[in-house]
């Protein structure tokens, strides 16, 4: 039978996440080493394309707002930000503290003061119905538990045109 742990965000079967779910609870070199996958992922160009491919779609510009539910450690920080640019608002969310720290860590790198990142669940999006944008997920939703929860929360907290 599957084990689950509690953490900040209750056990990790409330949040309906794999293995990601477990990390809070995980020594840090492990984690690190997560990290550092997702990082290389990241750079390789199908996921790149991908991902800029949905940025694309996502009609923001320079100056835009937008949310990237379960960011990990933000490996996509500079394509945002190469579309929002410097007077666009970014939040990224993600239940992985060590993976917040590290986005934290890159914002400082980027000097990029308009990104924000919190721990949090995607469930429960820290924002006002219509706040932002847009909202955007890359390699998130099979992770997250039911998408239809996951999608309702980017939706509620985007604007409607
Ligand atoms: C494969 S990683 C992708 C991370 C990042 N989007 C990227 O492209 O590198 C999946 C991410 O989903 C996050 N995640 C899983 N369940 C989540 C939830 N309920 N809310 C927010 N993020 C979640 C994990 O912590 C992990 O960082």
């Amino acid at each position: 039978m599957a084990t689950s742990s509690k953490g900040p965000m209750g056990s990790t079967s409330d949040w309906g996440s794999d293995f990601f779910g477990t990390l809070n609870d995980m020594p840090s070199e492990p984690v690190l080493g997560i990290g550092q996958i997702l990082e290389a992922m990241s750079a390789l160009p199908a996921f790149r394309d991908a991902r800029n491919w949905l940025l694309r779609k996502l009609g923001i510009s320079q100056g835009s707002s937008v949310i990237e539910a379960g960011c990990g450690n933000a490996p996509g920080l500079p394509d945002i930000l190469s579309v929002v640019g410097t007077k666009g608002q970014v939040l990224g969310i993600d239940p992985t503290k060590a993976f917040i720290e590290s986005a934290r860590a890159r914002t400082g790198k980027l000097g990029a003061t308009n990104a924000k990142f919190e721990v949090g669940d995607i469930r429960a999006i820290p924002a006002a119905d219509g706040e932002f944008d847009a909202a955007f997920c890359d390699k998130v939703l099979i992770r997250a538990g039911p998408p239809r929860a996951a999608l309702g929360e980017m939706v509620r907290a985007t604007r409607v045109d």
